[in-house]
């Protein structure tokens, strides 16, 4: 598998000072991937307690190169939170960090208060503990920081981890479920490192934020999981900050995706890619034989009606993770063929209907502002919104609280791949996306919920709006509102 690498070692940038790290070779996939951790829990009077710590810490990813790094827990990513349908779960949040931060658990449906998003600031040596109880389909999510305008930074720092949920449904398929075994987090981040051996944080003027040169899987550069079971299932996080990929191996094998953001599709889809935009994530499952190697790589992502050439900055094929099977494998029982129904959104079942034009950082004309709430959803309301990306560079769409449906894009039913849960969805640029969602259970006219682009500079920079969720049907559609009242 070739990857091309330019020549030249340093090149100067502007905006932050120094020159940028350009590899000259590539990695020789020889690094164990590192597993994140499961972390520990206790469970106290019903509730599974977790605890995480945002501290310092330092890497060297690079030979002979040290990073200064944040992490949870640890010095770079983050323990992986696990927690089972129905269980009461709270995670007690210390901020060791010299700057404030929040830790916001994307893709769980719970109380906005509990979000951990602009509004639940955790300072600098303080203490969060948000507590709820997991009421959603089995599914792969994850948390990182959200504090506004900073997300972007923090996220590059290191501050992310996997947070899995299961259910009774999902774990009677026989599907590959050993942790770090056949059933493997894969957060996926491209990195661009200042000659110095620090992060550049600087996007240099790219339309979509940064773009990195320097493919970390787990933290690693060039990593090989060593397979020991004919069946492998990863679970591919994007956890890039403007980077969309393509994922594949370099022999074309076919593999097949079970979940996407919320959970199991209603059959795994077999295909030979999948695409996934920041903040999404994928679940597959692919075959290998004894003593057979694999790459997992990324392609040149199809991104649609794109017109800035180079967004890409030249650079858009990765190797992610070598796959190395043992000569004598265990065997995994086979696939199965369906996984069961999900109940669908029609267009009629909508109460509500919204219009969103995505357009450079804006959301319908209007900047992120935090006191300003932007949408009021009304509980046990099911909604119908036409999200179109107005630009000709890359969005996308994440929604805090649901997941959503998508039922149509331009009129045309979305393949396979977008058939299941989703909060986070890549927009083309001048497609109409319409998609699905109900909001239920948790009521609060204060504390709002986030609607973003997942290109972390572009929410950021104010492609950010805020809804509630209330019980007052006089309120729906009422735009601006301000959440004192005033
Ligand atoms: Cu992954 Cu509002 O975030
Ligand atoms: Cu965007």
């Amino acid at each position: 598998a070739a990857v091309t690498f330019t020549a030249c070692v340093f090149d100067s940038g502007f905006g932050q000072d120094t020159s940028v790290f350009t590899p000259t070779k590539p990695p020789a996939f020889e690094t164990p991937l590192p597993i994140p951790p499961l972390a520990e829990s206790e469970v106290v009077d019903g509730v599974r307690v977790f605890s995480l710590t945002a501290q310092e810490g330092q890497m060297q990813f690079l030979e002979g190169m040290t990073t200064p790094t944040w992490g949870f827990d640890g010095d770079y990513l983050g323990p992986t939170l696990r927690a089972h349908r129905g269980e009461k779960v709270a995670v007690e949040v210390t901020n060791a960090l010299p700057e404030t931060t929040t830790v916001h658990w994307h893709g769980m449906h719970l109380p906005a208060a509990m979000d951990g998003g602009p509004h639940q600031p955790i300072e600098s040596g303080g203490r969060w503990r948000p507590e709820w109880r997991v009421d959603q389909p089995a599914a792969t999510l994850w948390y990182h920081p959200h504090p506004h305008g900073e997300t972007e930074e923090h996220v590059l720092r290191g501050l992310s981890g996997m947070f899995i949920l299961d259910d009774e449904h999902s774990q009677s398929f026989g599907l590959p479920t050993e942790y770090g075994v056949d059933d493997v987090p894969l957060i996926v981040q491209d990195k661009k490192f200042r000659s110095d051996g620090e992060f550049q944080f600087d996007s240099q003027g790219n339309e979509v934020g940064l773009l990195g040169n320097v493919l970390l899987t787990n933290g690693a550069w060039g990593a090989v999981l060593d397979v020991s079971t004919e069946l492998v299932r990863l679970r591919i996080l994007n956890g890039s900050s403007a980077r969309t990929y393509d994922f594949a191996f370099d022999d074309q094998r076919d593999f097949s995706l079970i979940a996407t953001d919320g959970g199991l599709l209603e059959a795994p889809h077999i295909t030979d890619h999948v695409r996934l935009s920041p903040g999404e994530r994928a679940e597959i499952v692919v075959a290998i034989a004894p003593g057979t190697e694999t790459m997992l790589r990324s392609l040149p992502p199809d991104l649609g009606d794109v017109a800035v050439p180079g967004a890409y900055g030249g650079l858009d094929e990765f190797d992610v993770l070598l796959l190395r099977a043992a000569d004598q494998l265990r065997a995994s029982p086979p696939l199965a063929e369906r996984f069961g129904d999900i109940s669908r959104f029609t267009a009629v079942d909508a109460d509500n209907a919204r219009i969103f034009d995505v357009q450079n950082r804006e959301i319908n004309g209007r900047r992120m502002d935090m006191n300003r709430i932007d949408e009021v959803m009304q509980v046990d309301s099911t909604e119908l919104w036409e999200v179109t990306n107005r630009d000709l560079f890359p969005h996308n769409w994440h929604v805090h609280d649901v997941q959503f449906q998508v039922l149509d894009i331009d009129g045309e039913t979305p393949g396979p791949e977008l058939s299941g849960w989703k909060d986070t969805i890549y927009l083309e640029p001048r497609r109409v996306y319409r998609i699905m969602m109900r909001f239920e259970d948790y009521v609060d006219d204060e504390n709002p919920y986030m609607i973003h682009c997942h290109l972390l500079l572009h929410e950021d920079e104010g492609l950010m709006s805020q809804f509630v969720v209330s019980r007052d049907e006089a309120s729906r559609n009422a735009g601006p509102v301000d959440p004192n009242g005033g």
